[in-house]
């Protein structure tokens, strides 16, 4: 099969990049693969909202460049965030032609909610489900475009580049497409493309217990990783807060952090609130601090959770404002007038990723990246609530400009067809879901929001012993989706551990016991403990 771009993922990032380079070039074939459902992705789940500053009256760019700055703990670049929040706007006014729907007053301006970290009311939303907005609304959009074929349950299995060839890869090494999986007949066939994007998002299955969806397992990151591409900043997981604690491992579902906005108030298992003896902004400080906070409340207690009060807050508004939280939560046993919700944090963002210029290049010719599975500087060790649709409406936006001065025209190789391992044993589901569950066990225990250098080397020993047998069961066993993913998240363990060894200072996200650093002054006196 050929296309001239061919599109990885169908989040936020993957749909408006095609869209408009459908849109463009409508004589020009855009196809789009994700592995699961059209619109399965970390975008469909995002709660909060879109941070931009819509009403310079209010707001201004310096105040939403310095909340970024300050989340990011001094390792953002501050170009980037210049240019990506004075786009801002421009970028959610291109989404809201294209149809998608955000609350408003009775005056027909913007409701915009507060997240941690925001000196400003600037979060611009569609009720808790945001993400399922913005998704419906692209999907929509695509389903238009006849020039775009999109191809759910198909699982990109590997980039095509020069190292596919037998003649001497051209160094920087170019990519020509990928080798991809039809789910339903197992066959695994090229896709030639003049140009390549990656918008596969984040990895949030590689801790088990994730506000992401199952789908969430890096795969765009490994691949451009095996292709040799640059990749950076691996260290830096986000936790988010407050996930519902249900007692379970695996996907958790989230509580946005705008109920924090909202005025709710986090307190410990014996009914006290904390947040302000760990920072002056309390439960409105940013992210990592506010993570790292209830991580410590919890090795202290030896308790499993927090809780998030609700009760003292107006519930009219709140249900106007939050009523998928609010309707899961009871379906849970919690009424919000009158039970604090049981909340845990759970892995949610990865910070680095594919390193990409302003334009979304990576280090690898003809392959572009877009959203959460980039590097782009804006995030630095801490993202910025709602900063997230925001960089993929900026980067897919910003590739697509660089598309349209440089046109990328067909290569005239011959891409060769896969080589599959002459296997057809079926794979063995106990062995891949045991390697997974000792993968997960690995990270949570590890790598999570508090790490130190020994146990981060025990890791590295431990992730050698589970690369081997998944390496073992890739070569030995039929290729299937879930075989895949698991030598993906291994390639991410790797990435992140060894690039988590490699810090030296704590920053933002990244917390290390062993590092000595002037963290007391931002985060309180609070001492912050490791098992
Ligand atoms: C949330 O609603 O708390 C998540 C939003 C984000 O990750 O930026």
């Amino acid at each position: 099969m050929e296309t001239h771009t061919l599109v990885i993922g169908s989040g936020v990032a993957g749909l408006t990049f095609a869209i408009k380079m459908a849109t463009e070039f409508p004589h020009k074939k855009v196809t789009i693969v994700t592995k699961a459902a059209k619109g399965e992705s970390n975008t469909k789940y995002a709660q909060g909202g879109v941070a931009v500053v819509s009403d310079l009256k209010e707001d201004s760019y310096e105040n939403h460049i310095q909340d970024t700055l300050t989340a990011g703990d001094g390792l953002c670049d501050p170009e980037i965030v210049a240019m990506v929040v004075k786009e801002g706007p421009l970028r959610l006014a291109e989404l809201m032609r294209w149809g998608a729907n955000f609350d408003c007053d009775t005056s027909g301006k913007l409701n915009l909610g507060k997240e941690g970290g925001h000196s400003e009311y600037r979060v611009v939303h569609h009720k808790d489900i945001t993400g399922f907005e913005i998704e419906r609304a692209l999907l929509k959009r695509i389903a238009a475009l006849p020039n775009i074929t999109l191809l759910p349950y198909h699982f990109t299995v590997d980039l095509i580049t020069g190292h596919h060839f037998s003649t001497t890869a051209s160094s920087p090494t170019s990519c020509y497409g990928a080798y991809v999986m039809d789910e339903k007949s197992g066959e695994v066939f090229p896709i030639k493309a003049s140009s390549t994007l990656l918008a596969t998002g984040g990895m949030g299955r590689l801790y088990g217990h994730t506000t992401n969806p199952l789908v969430a397992t890096g795969d765009g990151i490994a691949m451009a990783y095996r292709a040799k591409a640059d990749i950076e900043d691996m260290e830096f997981i986000q936790f988010h807060p407050t996930a519902l604690y249900e007692g379970k491992e695996g996907p958790a579902f989230l509580i946005s952090e705008a109920v924090r906005g909202f005025g709710a108030f986090l307190r410990n298992g014996k009914g006290d609130r904390f947040m302000p003896k760990y920072h002056p902004k309390a439960e409105l400080a940013s992210r990592d601090i506010v993570a790292q906070s209830i991580d410590n409340e919890l090795r202290k207690s030896g308790d499993t959770h927090v809780f998030l009060d609700c009760t003292h807050l107006e519930m009219t508004a709140f249900k106007k404002h939050f009523p998928n939280i609010y309707k899961r939560c009871l379906d849970a046993g919690y009424a919000l007038e009158k039970d604090m919700i049981p909340v845990v944090p759970a892995a949610h963002y990865l910070c680095g990723g594919i390193k990409v210029d302003r334009h979304g290049r990576t280090s690898i010719r003809n392959l572009f990246a877009c959203g959460e599975c980039t590097r782009t500087g804006l995030h630095g060790a801490n993202r910025l609530a709602s900063n997230s649709i925001l960089e993929a409406l900026v980067y897919a936006h910003n590739s697509f400009v660089y598309h349209k001065a440089n046109p990328l025209q067909p290569s005239p190789v011959a891409v060769p067809p896969w080589k599959d391992n002459g296997v057809s044993y079926p794979q063995d589901q106990n062995a891949i879901e045991q390697q997974l569950k000792a993968l997960q066990a690995l990270m949570r225990t590890s790598v999570g929001i508090v790490r130190s250098q020994e146990q981060l080397q025990k890791a590295e020993e431990q992730l050698a012993l589970i690369y081997q047998e998944v390496t073992s069961l890739y070569k030995h066993s039929k290729m299937s989706p879930p075989l895949c993913e698991l030598r993906n998240m291994v390639n991410l363990a790797h990435l992140i551990i060894g690039q988590s060894l490699k810090r030296t200072t704590n920053k933002g996200g990244y917390y290390k016991v062993d590092l000595i650093d002037n963290t007391e002054e931002i985060r309180g006196t609070e001492p912050l403990l490791c098992l």
